[in-house]
Order: C-alpha cells, then sequence, then structure tokens
C-alpha cells in the first residue's frame, strides 16, 4: 500500500497542478459538508489518485472503526477505553452504549447542569462574596485549557458573559499577570482536569486558592472543578454541587464538548453552546453517511496522507484568514500530534512509515509577513491549509474583511501558479539588463506548484465553529486507522513528566545532581549559581 503511493507520488511530482485545473476539476474536487466547502482542486491529486487513497480507506477498515468508535466499542486499546467525545453532542441522538448502559442519561444531565450553573453565574443568582462574576479563571493545560481557550477567543463576537481568562503554565508569569487583573471576591475559578493530578493544574490550583483566601472568607463557595475523580475534586474542597464530571472515554484533547467547556459555556450562553454541539454534532452525522468520495474529513485525512506519507511532505501549514482562530493552529497541535505523533502501530510493531506531520501555523494576513516567504521560495514543501469566511462580525468594516479574503485567495493562487523565470525577468527588465538581470531575475522566481486546501464558510458562528472541530477530530481518526496507530493514547508525553518530578529537588538544591548526565548537570549548577 504504502510503496504505491510513494511510486504514484514520484510519478507525478513535476506535473503542474494548474495545468489540471479546470472547471470540471473545480467542481470535482470540491466537497461539501453543509454550508462549509472543502476545495482540494489545488493539489496534484488525480481522480486516479483519489480512488487510490479511498481504496486505502476500505484496505484499513475505516468505516467499520469509525462505527465502532461511534458505538462505544473500546477503540483505545492500550488503556482499553471507548473513545466517545461524539456521545457529549448526540443532542438528540439515540443511545450509546458503554459496557451495557446507555451514558446519554448521564450525559444529558451533566449538560443540564452544566447549562444552569452557567446561566446562574451569567444572571448573578450565583455570586462571591463581594457579588456579581465577574471573572472566570479556567485552570488547566493541553485539553483541559486548548479547546475552550481557542473556541472562547474564536467566539469573542458571542461573549456576553463574566470575563474569561485561561491560565495553563506553570511559569508564574502566567498566573500572575491573571490574578492581576482579577477581584478575589467576584471571581469565579474553575479547575479543569481530567485526572485531577496534572502538576501544573494543581499548582496554579492552590496558588489561586491561596490568592482567594486572602480576600474571601469561603474560598471553596467560589471554586468549580471539571473532572473524572469526584475523590480527588472532593479532597480539594470543592462541594459536589460546583463539580462537573465526565467519563475517562473523553480523552482530554477531545473534551470541550462536555464539561471543559465550562468556560466557554459561561462566556456565551447555554444557547450558543448548544450550537456549538449541533455544529459539531452536524459533522459527525455527514462523516458517518456521506459516501468517501464526498466525505470531508475523510477526504482531508486522505490529502494529508498524500502530502506526508506519499509525497514525504513533513509539516503542514494552517492558516486561518480569521483572526479569531488564531489560536487554531495551537489547539490543533495538540489534537493531531498528540493523537497520531507515534511511531509504534496498534500490534507493536514499528510503524512502517513516518507518523502524522508537524502542523504549525498563524493567522493571515499577519503570516505572509513573517514566514510565507519560506512557503513561496523555501526548498522544502509545506502543504497549506486555508480557512477563511465569507464575512466577519464587524459589517461596518466589511471592505476590510474583502481584503482578507482576497489575500487569502491569492495566496493559495501564488502557490499554485508560481512565477517562471521570463516573467520574473519581465517585472526587472526596466532596472537591470545582461547579466544582472538574470541575476536578479532569478531571485523573483517563485517554483508555484504547492498544494493547498481551502475550507471556506459564512460565518465564524458558534455551529461553524462546532463543525470546523469535528471535522479535524475525525481528520484523525481517519489518518490514525489507516497509518495503524492508536491516536487516543499519549505515552509519549510520560517520560519528561517522571524526570522534571525527580529534578525538582535537584533544582531546589536539596538533592545534588550526582547522578544527572554532565549536561543536566552543568545547566543546573548554572542556573542554581544564578539564582533559581
Ligand atoms: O500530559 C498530556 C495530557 O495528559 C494531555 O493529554 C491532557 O490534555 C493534559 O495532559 C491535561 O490533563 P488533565 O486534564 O488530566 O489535567
Amino acid at each position: 500500500m504504502w510503496t504505491t503511493l510513494k511510486a504514484k507520488a514520484a510519478e507525478v511530482a513535476d506535473r503542474r497542478i494548474e495545468a489540471m485545473l479546470d472547471a470540471d476539476r473545480a467542481a470535482d474536487f470540491a466537497v461539501q459538508a453543509g454550508d462549509m466547502r472543502m476545495d482540494y482542486a489545488k493539489t496534484n491529486i488525480d481522480v486516479a489518485t483519489r480512488d487510490m487513497l479511498i481504496g486505502m480507506l476500505e484496505t484499513t477498515g475505516v468505516a467499520a472503526k469509525r462505527d465502532a468508535m461511534f458505538a462505544g466499542t473500546a477503540i483505545n486499546e492500550t488503556e482499553g477505553r471507548a473513545v466517545l467525545h461524539t456521545a457529549l453532542r448526540n443532542l438528540d441522538g439515540g443511545p450509546v452504549m458503554v459496557g451495557g448502559a446507555d451514558v446519554m442519561p448521564e450525559v444529558s444531565g451533566t449538560l443540564k447542569r452544566m447549562d444552569a450553573f452557567a446561566q446562574d453565574v451569567r444572571s448573578g443568582k450565583f455570586q462571591g462574596q463581594g457579588g456579581k462574576i465577574t471573572d472566570v479563571v479556567n485552570i488547566g493545560i493541553g485539553g483541559s485549557d486548548l479547546g475552550p481557550a481557542m473556541a472562547a477567543l474564536a467566539l469573542a463576537p458571542y461573549h456576553d458573559g463574566p470575563r474569561c481568562h485561561f491560565v495553563s503554565n506553570v511559569d508564574p508569569a502566567d498566573i500572575a499577570k491573571v490574578l492581576r487583573s482579577c477581584d478575589p471576591a467576584t471571581t469565579l475559578v474553575i479547575v479543569a482536569s481530567k485526572t485531577f493530578t496534572t502538576i501544573e493544574t494543581m499548582t496554579n490550583a492552590r496558588t489561586a486558592k491561596a490568592w482567594m483566601g486572602e480576600k474571601v472568607s469561603d474560598v471553596g463557595a467560589q471554586f468549580a472543578a471539571l473532572s473524572t475523580s469526584a475523590e480527588k475534586t472532593a479532597d480539594f474542597g470543592i462541594s459536589p454541587d460546583r463539580v462537573f464530571g465526565f467519563e475517562d472515554w473523553v480523552g482530554g484533547r477531545y473534551s470541550m464538548w462536555g464539561p471543559i467547556g465550562l468556560s466557554l459555556m459561561i462566556a456565551i450562553g447555554a444557547d450558543a453552546f448548544h450550537a456549538f454541539l449541533r455544529g459539531a454534532q452536524a459533522m459527525d452525522v455527514h462523516f458517518q453517511a456521506a459516501d468517501w468520495h464526498e466525505n470531508m474529513p475523510a477526504l482531508l485525512a486522505l490529502v494529508g496522507i498524500w502530502h506526508n506519507q506519499g509525497c514525504g511532505y513533513t509539516t503542514r501549514a494552517v492558516l486561518p484568514y480569521d483572526n479569531n482562530l488564531s489560536r487554531l493552529p495551537a489547539y490543533l497541535q495538540q489534537l493531531e500530534m498528540e493523537s497520531n505523533g507515534k511511531g509504534v502501530s496498534m500490534d507493536g510493531a514499528d510503524l512502517p512509515v513516518h507518523s502524522g506531520p508537524v502542523v504549525w501555523g498563524e493567522p493571515g494576513t499577519n503570516g505572509q509577513h513573517a514566514f510565507y516567504q519560506l512557503i513561496h521560495q523555501g526548498t522544502r514543501v509545506v502543504p497549506c491549509e486555508f480557512l477563511v469566511a465569507a464575512r466577519g462580525h464587524e459589517d461596518a468594516l466589511h471592505h476590510q474583511h474583502q481584503l482578507l479574503v482576497a489575500n487569502c485567495l491569492a495566496q493559495s493562487e501564488a502557490l499554485m501558479k508560481g512565477r517562471d523565470l521570463d516573467e520574473a525577468r519581465s517585472k526587472v527588465a526596466d532596472k537591470f539588463e545582461g547579466a544582472e538581470l538574470d541575476r536578479q531575475a532569478k531571485h523573483r522566481v517563485f517554483p508555484g506548484n504547492r498544494p493547498s486546501i481551502t475550507l471556506a464558510y459564512p460565518q465564524l458562528t458558534p455551529f461553524v465553529l462546532g463543525q470546523i472541530v469535528a471535522l479535524y477530530e475525525h481528520r484523525v481518526f481517519v489518518e490514525g486507522v489507516v497509518l495503524g496507530l492508536n491516536s487516543y493514547d499519549q505515552w509519549g508525553v510520560e517520560l519528561g513528566k517522571e524526570l522534571a518530578t525527580a529534578l525538582q529537588p535537584v533544582v531546589e538544591g536539596v538533592k545534588t545532581a550526582a547522578d544527572k548526565d554532565g549536561s543536566t548537570a552543568a545547566l543546573v549548577d548554572f542556573l542554581q549559581k544564578h539564582g533559581v
């Protein structure tokens, strides 16, 4: 399978994308899910390649595995767990069985409790010691931070609740800055941690508790917790009526649809949050029902596999022309790289190909004035993924939005078309001549033929954001199945955690660095001499 894919990629490597692009291709290599359009006509994939890629879905049994995931089978085999973030947005779907029991009553019950609590905070029925809550501080990291933080920023035009802050880093600079801007008497602290053991989160939570204790007599009353561990949240002193629980079949990086989304819900309100869930649910339905040729998440994954495993492009840029999506690349880094950054197949054998790509990016047009130079003229090809809305939220400034859209479309066009030497020469022929003209022109050549995908949607509403995030979740799923790995564990984060725990007493000077390697010991020595 992989040899054929690589051979095909090598065979068409020099073919110009532009030469293939007629009106038929533009229609045939675009797919619609609801009112979202994904254009992949500006890739070097032809009909035969697409058929071959879709054949990989059949060979690796993606449909059966997809159905198993939605049905609650324990597809996370290394942890023996189901993978059911889709149940959290199964708003009016049927029962979802895990271990013989329907999980939906519990899911719906928790969502109702979240709705009520969010409404109480927003209306002022739930108060802090100093009155109505003005600020919500979400303390969490990884999946307990990136999802709600990304979405809160993305849906900023819908905020009508208290101010929302996100603290994640154990670096005290993070929490200190946020707490400086809040009044403890009117702040609600939400400790978001699936395990309630993550050292960064628990350290920050204790810092917040001490900060609040200086001014508030009943500190626990202004804390809420989002976790799978009722025991640990109780030990921390948070009353069960402000604990929103979930099950271990919700992976951290897939968790913002449930309790981990509480701060987002408080910011935008339950109705908008439900619209967000409905958008994701619509993408779930599409993913389950659409033929592979029309299936947006499957095609998005296959284009990625073509570029990474076929063509050998090792990174992928996600470029939202939507400033409110500025944290989407960071969110996708966890979603994709923590899920598919694995070197071992499900059966324990080495992966026969590279794992998922490095994902990175920044909003356009900012990136254009920073790193696009490399994307256009660097020696490595970086497949790009553009996201763009037809409309922003600033109606009075719609002309600026049109300029934004023009830039987005221009970039994918420029990447595909490039500029050859003759054209480059004509651009500077009035300034130079002879050998100097050739030399100057060479610097102005764009190789072009660089692939991109464009995801276009009417406006970044809560519903559309739900569609986008679920699209990427299913993209990860499909890529994981085709690569044959487990997208739902994350053993690769463990070693660093263990070593950090062992190093803390060394850094504090309680233990010597004698058993450390020379480099680490010398760094500890340097930092201690400078006051660590
Ligand atoms: O260390 C990685 C990780 O386990 C992520 O997978 C997770 O999203 C994050 O840490 C936070 O975990 P928790 O929600 O349990 O605090």
